[in-house]
């Protein structure tokens, strides 16, 4: 057994964060945001943003993605040393070797899909726009001004909320851009502002808030439901009723799932609304991809459903990513090239497709805005569940970070 494959059981991550959760810049993505460029033509630049005095600061969270070939590394090198997102035994030492040694293979990949992760431009497209209907909505709060905080890469949380202090924001709302709560995914985040505060011994100038989820939002459960049913479109007329839907969101160990995390009821949540909205049009199944390692991950995974339904007969498959907005590895290279592309060759599907992410469709900006709205008017510093640790939950900063969001006098 070779070294890396005798630390597979101790890793429990994607095969991309082991793998990657990278987004392309490029083509596609330049396509696709012809629509919601013209929406927001109008809208104040990005130099006149940053010039305002801000009131209102959202910072949205997310991982983030290696822009460059470069950045794979870095990128690598941070997720690994994540103790929110990952245990390993003497971390300090292993996650660094593990980041060196995956590196060559996540380049690849990323090198496939354009040479870069588009997170960073995806992220601020949806940010200026939903920053300019804010302003508009909620004058009270105006202005409003976003910022990115990533986990893994530039621009880092920690530089986002520097920022706002610098900026002198009274009013700080997180904003996870993950629709459904993982503590591996936006509790990390919330951690590290927690640790930002914590760490430099500093009390918060700005009252801060967080909108910790969202996988109900009726704006939301619309895009979803208007990218499907435009996929749908794409099918042979014959074959449509055919097609069966596949939900597909990142997985995660067992371990996660059986301490408690949400994460895969407020997937489940979701798909409920989007198919209950579609008038349960076809047939679906909520599936899970990225698994790595010999671990049990939740599944069923996604290729082995392909696989699994091409056996029986169901050779139309509509491939839909709902767990995440944007695009990103797991949509570029592991959707839309290992199965679509190769798997979906192999099992002989007669067609496979995948919806587009929600990206720049305006619609989308729209939601973000009035999640934000609507937090705002609620007075409210996180959701009831946030308050609530995982029921088998070890990390002691969960408690802290609960306790300061929810403690907080807005
Ligand atoms: Fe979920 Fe700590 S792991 S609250």
């Amino acid at each position: 057994m070779s070294l890396l494959g005798g630390m597979c059981r101790f890793i429990q991550v994607s095969r991309t964060t082991g793998g990657s959760f990278g987004w392309c810049v490029g083509a596609s993505l330049r396509r696709r945001s012809k629509a919601s460029a013209a929406a927001l033509a109008s809208s104040p630049s990005p130099e006149a943003q940053e010039n305002r005095k801000p009131k209102t600061g959202i910072l949205m969270l997310n991982m983030g993605g290696p822009e460059k070939l470069e950045d794979v590394h870095d990128f690598l090198l941070r997720l690994f040393l994540d103790t929110d997102l990952m245990r390993l035994p003497v971390q300090n030492k292993l996650g660094p070797f593990i980041a060196k040694r995956r590196t060559p293979k996540i380049q690849e990949q990323y090198s496939k899909i354009g040479g870069g992760s588009p997170i960073k431009a995806w992220t601020t497209m949806q940010g200026e726009g939903m920053v300019k209907l804010l302003d508009e909505m909620c004058p009270d709060s105006a202005p409003h001004k976003f910022y990115i905080g990533f986990r893994y890469v530039n621009p880092m949380t920690e530089e986002a909320i520097e920022q706002m202090e610098k900026d002198g924001v009274e009013r700080a709302v997180a904003f996870t851009q993950y629709p459904q709560y993982s503590c591996s995914t936006t509790g990390s985040s919330l951690n590290a502002i927690y640790r930002y505060y914590t760490n430099k011994g500093l009390r918060p100038k700005m009252r801060w808030s967080v909108i910790d989820r969202w996988p109900t939002h009726p704006l939301l459960i619309e895009c979803f439901a208007q990218h499907v049913l435009k996929e749908l479109e794409k099918f042979p007329p014959e074959k449509r009723d055919d097609v069966v839907i596949l939900f597909s969101a990142h997985s995660l160990p067992m371990s996660v799932v059986n301490r408690g995390d949400p994460y895969p009821q407020e997937v489940g949540a979701t798909v409920q609304r989007v198919m209950d909205r579609l008038g349960h049009c076809n047939p679906y199944r909520l599936v899970w991809q990225s698994k790595v390692g010999p671990m049990p991950w939740l599944g069923p995974q996604t290729d082995e459903v392909i696989k699994g339904l091409c056996q029986r007969g169901k050779k139309n498959l509509l491939l839909v990513p709902i767990a995440f907005t944007s695009d990103h590895i797991e949509t570029l290279h592991e959707l839309d090239i290992e199965y679509s592309q190769i798997l979906g060759e192999e099992c002989g599907v007669e067609n496979i497709k995948r919806a587009e992410s929600l990206n720049g469709n305006p619609l989308f900006f729209k939601a973000l805005a009035e999640l934000v709205q609507d937090h705002l008017r609620s007075n409210q510093p996180c959701s009831r569940q946030l308050t609530l640790r995982c029921p088998l939950c070890m990390n002691p900063t969960c408690g802290q970070t609960k306790a300061f969001f929810a403690d907080q006098e807005l």
